[in-house]
């Protein structure tokens, strides 16, 4: 992305807590993020970092009595966090569409595929039944269906498992929303299928100048796809820049360590792939200071303070929240 844009979602100290038997667990604890409009923004972390807490709260979908939400969500002139359900139903699916990777769980068992996706179309736009399970089918296709009446006409488990993946993508695509979110939406993919997953999230992006959160595991989606990176390490962001920025000079130990413990992105694979050591933190204990810290091979004292995410240089988008020099940085960035 060249050039500033503009800002489509603007979240300010936003922080999730779940009561759990242990007592509170900060599954996010006080992130900001700009989303900024054409951007695929991706979010990595290892399992149990809050990626999903995280991007189930920016459309409430994880409101419950057990579930402690704060902080903003700006969009489109309010407050997600305290917009009622009313307010976040026509939000959803419409503004900023979610696709979860699970599309089984997501997908209605009981309803044509056809259905599932002119259901979210007739809720949003004034179409006629039939005028929307023609626009349903010409949206399959566009996803890269063969077949799109006949898929149109199955039911969830007559469909493959990229194929219900690509039902998602269609439902989450119907409104061109503005912002679509995607957990891990290739995971359960195989490579080919994959591709041509992110192959239609960049013309989602190039089309409708959508902005785009996208939640992987996977480093080499990361590099092949998105413009700037967040890595999240025990609800917090840790380092945040240009994906150039945070894959090739990488300055949090965590991203560090993260980069290491995958294969090379060229496809080669790596002499040897590193582990972080320790487990990531899951529980409600978390460390004063950086959460990182017991894992980290260059903790020092100063890191029983809780670093702030910031620029080492003025006005540069390059943030971590590390204290110490950035002296690992060479081994661990991608070449
Ligand atoms: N409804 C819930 N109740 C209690 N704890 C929860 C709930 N949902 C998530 N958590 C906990 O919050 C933390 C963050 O979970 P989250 O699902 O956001 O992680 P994630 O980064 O998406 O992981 P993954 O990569 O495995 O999807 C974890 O410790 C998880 O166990
Ligand atoms: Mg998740």
């Amino acid at each position: 992305m060249t050039g500033p844009s503009e800002t489509v979602m603007r979240i300010r100290d936003l922080r999730v807590g779940f009561d759990t038997p242990d007592g509170r667990l900060q599954a996010v604890d006080g992130v900001d993020l700009d989303l900024r409009r054409g951007e695929i923004l991706a979010l990595v972390g290892e399992s149990g970092s809050g990626k999903s807490a995280l991007t189930m709260s920016l459309v409430g979908l994880n409101r419950g009595p057990r579930t402690h939400v704060s902080g903003q969500v700006e969009f489109g002139g309010r407050n997600l966090v305290d917009s009622s359900e009313a307010e976040l139903r026509e939000v959803r699916g419409r503004a900023v569409a979610v696709v979860f990777q699970d599309s089984l769980a997501a997908l209605n068992p009981l309803h044509r595929a056809g259905a599932q996706v002119s259901e979210m179309l007739r809720l949003h736009q004034p179409l006629r039944r039939a005028a929307a399970w023609e626009r349903a089918e010409e949206l399959l296709d566009d996803v890269g269906i063969a077949n799109p009446s006949r898929t149109a006409r199955s039911y969830p488990h007559q469909l493959s498992g990229g194929m219900r993946q690509r039902v998602m993508i269609a439902t989450g695509l119907a409104n061109e929303p503005a912002v679509l979110i995607a957990d891990e939406p290739t995971t359960a993919l195989d490579v080919t299928i994959q591709a041509q997953v992110l192959e239609l999230l960049r013309r989602l992006r190039a089309e409708h100048d959508s902005s785009i959160v996208l939640i992987t595991h996977d480093l080499g989606v990361v590099a092949e796809v998105a413009d700037r990176v967040a890595v999240m390490y025990a609800g917090r962001v840790v380092e945040h820049g240009t994906r150039d920025e945070v894959l090739r000079r990488p300055r949090h130990p965590y991203t560090v360590g993260l980069l290491r413990s995958v294969p090379r992105i060229d496809g080669r694979p790596a002499e040897s792939l590193f582990a972080i050591p320790g487990a990531p933190l899951t529980g409600t204990d978390r460390p004063e200071g950086c959460a990182f810290r017991p894992r980290c091979a260059d903790a020092v004292e100063e890191c029983g303070t809780r670093p702030q995410l910031r620029a080492r240089e003025p006005g540069s988008g390059h943030l971590d929240a590390c204290v110490r020099e950035p002296a690992t940085a060479g081994n661990g960035g991608v070449r």
